[in-house]
């Protein structure tokens, strides 16, 4: 078989491990393992969704046309229905963005420390990935991304707001200013839920240039479904109607529905992993070599000091590397915004391996 050459070059994307897999490979009871790395919802969803999906027909094939769902959303988001398309999670509206827009040779920009797969998609149509890293604090390097942007003449970028890992908030002028540019621009707002600051989702309707994409699997506890959506302008969810598969959305659309039926349950969640998410930032600070960095999401992003954990540089590069950080510095997100028993797990875990390590001034 002839394969395309980009492709035998591809880095992988390393999923987090299963809590199922890692007990088996550890020889532990599954209950025994605290699952943090894969920012999920520890709440879980909300009752309504059991019932939904006990009362589903899986002989039938789903609406192709989402229109339950799209309608419910269009009322929680006050925005027309059909600026909305679904999808197997926001991954693959990521993944048919890329191959519907982009063509080999074209380029996309980024800006690391993010999601790592915008690149993983372009790269897979064997596009350039132009970077413009973000400052120390996070911020986008926005007079970066103008002269990146002429020199390369991205087609589309990507930005994540709040950013994974980094949990930083984008200043909605920053996305204005953006919105400037003869690009189409991506704002993943997976997080938003848990963030203070508004979506940008109403300005789709009125840009040509804007796509919003957002998921059921964090604010909502469905990762396991894989139910997200975005908001696209006409001239793009016209393409993208055309390109997705037929049934690309499940019989979870029910459940998504059944989630937004519990929203204000669903809020109340939010307001308590906000308020966990801030009592571990204040926990993990005390720890000598961690630098813990405010987050807007459900996760904490910590820098962890190499030397002071007896870490070389070229291991904590690497596992940097393993977790889709484009960045060498950053040695580790933890996703902790977790019900306090599972913080004290965390917090009398950490404490333990200091101790092993022979660093228990804390
Ligand atoms: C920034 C960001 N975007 C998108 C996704 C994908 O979410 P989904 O579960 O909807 O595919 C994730 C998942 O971790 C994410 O962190």
């Amino acid at each position: 078989m002839n394969i395309p050459p980009h492709l035998t070059h591809l880095p992988a994307y390393i999923p987090g491990e299963s809590v199922e897999s890692l007990a088996a490979r550890l020889g532990r009871a599954p209950e025994s393992i605290l699952k943090l790395d894969a920012n999920e919802n520890p709440y879980g969803p909300p009752p309504a969704v059991a019932r939904a999906l006990a009362a589903l027909d899986p002989s039938r094939y789903p609406d192709a046309e989402q229109r339950h769902l799209r309608t419910a959303l269009s009322d929680y988001l006050s925005i027309p229905a059909e600026f909305l398309l679904a999808g197997n999670g926001s991954d693959e509206l990521l993944s048919l963005l890329a191959q519907t827009l982009l063509q080999p040779g074209e380029s996309i920009l980024v800006c690391p420390p993010t999601f790592s797969m915008y690149a993983f998609y372009a790269q897979l149509k064997n596009c350039q990935v132009v970077s413009v890293p973000r400052r120390a604090d996070f911020s986008l390097d926005v007079d970066g991304i103008f002269s990146a942007a002429q020199g390369h003449s991205p087609k589309i970028i990507f930005l994540d707001n709040p950013g994974n890992p980094t949990g930083f908030t984008l200043p909605a002028a920053d996305v204005e200013k953006l919105l400037t540019l003869p690009t189409l621009i991506v704002l993943d707002e997976a997080y938003i839920e848990f963030s203070e600051s508004p979506s940008a989702i109403s300005r789709v309707p009125e840009c040509e240039n804007l796509v919003v994409l957002r998921t059921f699997s964090k604010w909502a506890g469905l990762a396991g479904l894989r139910v997200g959506y975005g908001a696209f302008p006409h001239w793009l969810g016209n393409l993208l109607w055309q390109a997705k598969s037929p049934y690309n959305l499940t019989q979870a659309a029910a459940a998504a529905v059944a989630a937004l039926d519990e929203r204000d349950l669903l809020r109340a969640n939010l307001a308590k992993i906000r308020a966990e998410r801030e009592r571990l930032a204040r926990a993990l600070r005390r720890f000598q070599g961690l630098t813990v960095y405010p987050s807007a999401a459900n996760f904490l992003l910590v820098r962890v000091d190499p030397s002071t954990f007896g870490l070389s540089a070229a291991k904590s590069a690497r596992r940097s590397r393993n977790r889709g950080f484009s960045s060498a510095c950053l040695s580790r997100s933890t996703a902790c915004a977790s019900p306090l028993a599972h913080q004290s797990r965390l917090i009398r875990c950490w404490k333990r391996w200091l101790v092993h390590l022979g660093i228990n001034k804390c």
